[in-house]
């Protein structure tokens, strides 16, 4: 497995591969890769013939006050576990190759943007909008590889891939749990143990509303009332929003229709974590 480290690499391997007609796929993600990483990785192994796995904690998408400077970088053992998964080669540029001298450019997704996650961070879908663009302007991906984990994510990533009229596919994949339900996060390492099993009351959140749904309940202020109540018991934490929305749009819906996303997002101590399902 090859480590490239600049833009024009990059370019060359996936015209390369395109060459020979080829399918490539891209995996975007920050490192410190866990399960669901992997789960991701292979997913793309499995749809393509050639996998480019980008390791890069983008700048751009971390608040002022955020985690960047003490966000886990585990550069070694990601390499091994993006290997171990199938991965072709690692695009690992430093933020100088993807932000050259005071770039000026960003991609802006309005009125999706500044929704649940990009509401309480302000900014952060714009980073994340644009490393991704350049991404896939470098990488030309045919497949491109995201986690329903960030369910709010990948409405703005569509969003912006359909507006741009990039070539690239987005494939969503499950998410991955812990056996006890807690969806996994590169976050997850900043919990104490009391905090990690207060960190449940979010997965039991979203497994309450899955169970009102499967009961015929699809009143969504009552869907949000019962998941708040799960909450309401736990002491540390702090719920950021409780939201049934449409999925593309990420608008507030009042009665849950299939394919409707319910989402929360929580503070635990100091970590923000976030969960979700799409509703049946
Ligand atoms: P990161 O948080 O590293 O996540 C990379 C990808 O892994 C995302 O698509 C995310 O949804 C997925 N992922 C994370 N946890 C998961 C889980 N438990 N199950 C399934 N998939 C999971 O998301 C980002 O990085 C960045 O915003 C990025 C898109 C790379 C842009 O910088």
């Amino acid at each position: 497995m090859e480590i490239i480290r600049t833009v024009s690499e990059l370019r060359a391997w996936s015209r390369a591969a395109h060459k020979e007609d080829k399918i490539v796929g891209l995996v975007p993600t920050m490192g410190a890769l866990h399960a669901g990483h992997a789960s991701l990785i292979r997913a793309a192994r499995s749809r393509c013939d050639c996998v480019a796995v980008s390791i890069f904690v983008n700048p751009t998408q971390f608040g002022p006050n955020e985690d960047y400077a003490r966000y886990p970088r585990t550069f070694d053992a990601d390499c091994a576990l993006a290997e171990s998964g199938g991965a072709d080669i690692i695009f690992a540029p430093g933020v100088e190759e993807l932000y050259p001298d005071c770039a000026a450019t960003f991609v802006e997704v309005e009125g999706i943007g500044d929704r649940l996650d990009g509401e309480s961070r302000p900014g952060h879908f714009r980073g994340v909008a644009t490393v991704v663009a350049k991404l896939f302007i470098a990488a030309e991906p045919d497949l491109a590889f995201f986690g329903q984990k960030d369910a709010a994510q990948v409405a703005v990533l569509r969003r912006m891939t359909t507006d741009l009229r990039l070539a690239t596919e987005i494939v969503v994949c499950p998410i991955v749990r812990e056996p006890d339900g807690l969806a996994l996060s590169s976050r997850n390492v900043y919990l104490t143990p009391a905090q990690r099993a207060r960190a449940l009351a979010l997965s039991r959140a979203v497994g309450m509303v899955e169970s009102l749904v499967g009961h015929g309940q699809r009143n969504a202020p009552i869907l949000i009332e019962a998941a708040r109540a799960v909450f309401g018991a736990e002491p540390d934490i702090r719920v950021d929003y409780i939201a049934v929305v449409d999925w593309s749009t990420l608008q507030p819906v009042e009665t849950a229709a299939p394919g409707t996303l319910f989402a929360v997002a929580a503070w635990v101590g100091e970590t923000r974590l976030i969960d979700n399902t799409i509703l049946p």
